[in-house]
This record gives C-alpha cells, structure tokens and sequence, in this order.
C-alpha cells in the first residue's frame, strides 16, 4: 500500500498560564508522533479523553501548526506550501468529518445549502442545475432522500445529520477524510449503520482516511492501521492484526481487556490519567500499568520494532505467539 499522508516527529506545545502573573507552564499534547497514513486505507487513532488526538487531527487538517515536525503527502509539506496551487489543493483534498453534527451544522440553514456550501466558499462557480444534480447525487450517496435538501438540521435524528456531515465533506471530491470521533455522539445502532456507509464510501470513492476514537472496537472495525495514544505519546502502532491479535504494550491489552462485553468499560485500567502538565517520569504509564518495574520509573522506554509494521515503546513489551 503506498502512503497517503506521512507524520514526522510531530510535536504540539501548549504554554498554559496558571494566573495571572505566573510563568506559562508547557502542556506536552502530543510528542514525536511518526505514522503513516496508507493510501485507500484507514490508520485508527486512539487513546483516552486528553491523549491529543484532536490536537493531531487539527494539523492534519491544516487547523493549527505542530510545534516541532511535519505532515506531508508526497513532496507537499502541508503547511509550508509555497504554491497557491499546493494550499488550494490541500484546502479541498482533505477534509473533516467531526463529532457533534448538530454543533457542526448551521441550524438556520437548509440541508441542501449545508451540503453545498463548501463549494460557494471556495469559489466554485456551477450552473444551478449542475449543483441541484450534485446535491441529489451527494445526498443519495450517503443514503438520503432527495427532499431531505430543503429540510433543517433540527428535523433530523443524530445519525441522518451525520450523513449531512459527510456528505459536506464530500462535496469538494476529497482525497482524505479525518474523522474525529465520527460515531460517538450516535446510539450504538446507528453507529454499526454510519461506520458501514463510511467504508462503502472508501470502497466506492478510494478515500484515505484519518480515523480518531476513544473506542477500540470502532477503531478495530474500520482501520487498517492502529496507533495507540496516551499522553501524546504513541504507545504502540501497527497493522489491525498486530494490534488486535498480538498486542504487545500493557496498556493496548488494558484497552481491549475494557473491550470485553462484561468489562466494566474502561475501569479495565485501574487509576486516573495523569496531569499532561506533569506527566510522570519514565515511562509515562508507570502510574497505572500492572508490569511498572523500577526502570519504568525512571527511564523512558526506547521502541521495540516487533516487525516490520509492528512498533510497541516499552521496557518489557508483551510478545505471545498467537
Ligand atoms: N488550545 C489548547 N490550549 C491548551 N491546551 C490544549 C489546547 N488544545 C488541547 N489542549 C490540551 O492538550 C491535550 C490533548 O487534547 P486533545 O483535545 O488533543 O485530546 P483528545 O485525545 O482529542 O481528547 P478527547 O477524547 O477528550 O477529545 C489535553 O490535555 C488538552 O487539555
Ligand atoms: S515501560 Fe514499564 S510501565 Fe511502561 S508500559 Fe512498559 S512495563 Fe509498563
Ligand atoms: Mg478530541
């Protein structure tokens, strides 16, 4: 699979003051992160609330800029794009899909406006008829009827207007999609429903995508890439099967140990998520993890590369044979 996005190093700093007059104290969101995100396929970040997959998804999107590192897709660098070709390119070809639709769409507008407004914003001039034929086939794309274009967000149920989501970002004929927590705001049997039709419409149209979750199971439904965050720092990464089958960082086998239908959610992972404005010595799971021996306190674990895809940062990594 060639590589759609590469991140290098990436780096996100927060100065946060404490008061008034006190020295601004560094908030580390997320550090040396390195993934690659493979063309036509789908690289699952996740991690609990505060891990930094948002802030990583706002640089991808080009929304804010890394403190240290890069993001680049072929010989882009985005953000650093000298050519007016270059940023309009990447204005259209990466787009988002986000977690509150009803937060995310105008609730004075209607849905065939929400869809095409994209289109106005970048200045796209189109004969009507040309947009109401883009609009209907947008609209069918994500599964809803065509008078769905003159109703408001409010007359829809949570997972209708996720598909008014998508179906906005859709429209300036994207190459990749991050998808920060898609799903979560949705019953869980509408969620089975919009997953579906996010990988129809990857099969169908050949997008990349950037997926964020706090929940495994999601994650291991659609990517088929996995890192796993957790204080900025990427724990482990791998393909879905050295993640899923052969995990080898504790705290990816505390996330699927929560995964199990009678585990009492993520209390699988006794302990609070310490302050990321100190995060503790070492390695930065030493708080919560079952295996913490003396070093754990003391040094940062290196990166044990298991496999050629297969990366876990820890002392003592898990290996099994399955
Ligand atoms: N603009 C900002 N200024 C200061 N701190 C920030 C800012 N944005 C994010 N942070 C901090 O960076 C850390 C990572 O935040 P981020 O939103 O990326 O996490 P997340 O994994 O998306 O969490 P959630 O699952 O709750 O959405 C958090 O500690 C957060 O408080
Ligand atoms: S380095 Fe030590 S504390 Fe960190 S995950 Fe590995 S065993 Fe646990
Ligand atoms: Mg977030």
């Amino acid at each position: 699979m060639s590589t759609a996005i590469r991140v290098t190093d990436l780096a996100r700093t927060f100065p946060v003051r404490g008061g008034l007059f006190s020295q601004p104290r560094m908030l580390r969101a997320v550090e040396n992160a390195s993934f690659a995100l493979p063309s036509g396929g789908t690289f699952g970040l996740v991690g609990e609330s505060g891990s930094g997959k948002s802030t990583l998804a706002k640089i991808v999107l080009g929304a804010d800029q890394p403190t240290r590192g890069e993001v680049r897709f072929g010989d882009r660098v985005f953000g650093k794009e000298t050519r007016d070709s270059d940023r309009r390119w990447r204005q259209r070809a990466v787009q988002a899909v986000l977690q509150d639709p009803f937060g995310s769409l105008d609730p004075q507008m209607n849905i065939g406006d929400i869809v095409l407004e994209p289109l106005r914003i970048q200045r796209r001039g189109f004969a009507r008829d040309a947009l109401e034929k883009r609009l209907d086939e947008l609209l069918a794309q994500v599964g809803l009827p065509a008078e769905f274009k003159r109703r408001r967000p409010g007359e829809l149920s949570g997972g209708q207007r996720q598909r008014v989501a998508i179906a906005r970002a859709l429209v300036l004929e994207p190459e990749i999609l991050v998808l920060d927590e898609p799903v979560s705001a949705l019953d869980v049997s509408i969620q089975a429903q919009v997953l579906n039709l996010l990988k129809d419409l990857q099969d169908a149209l050949g997008l990349s995508y950037l997926l964020i979750s706090h929940d495994l199971a999601v994650v291991a439904f659609m990517s088929s890439h996995i890192g796993v965050l957790y204080l900025g720092r990427f724990m482990e990464q791998g393909t879905r099967e050295d993640i899923v089958q052969r995990a080898g960082h504790p705290y990816t086998h505390a996330l699927i140990a929560a995964c199990e239908p009678d585990a009492l959610d993520v209390q699988a992972i006794g302990g609070e998520i310490p302050s990321p404005l100190a995060p503790p010595a070492g390695c930065v799971f030493h708080t919560r993890c079952p295996c913490a021996r003396d070093v754990c306190r003391e040094d940062a674990p290196p990166v044990h590369r298991l496999s050629a895809t297969h990366h876990v940062t820890c002392h003592f990594p898990l290996t099994s044979k399955a």
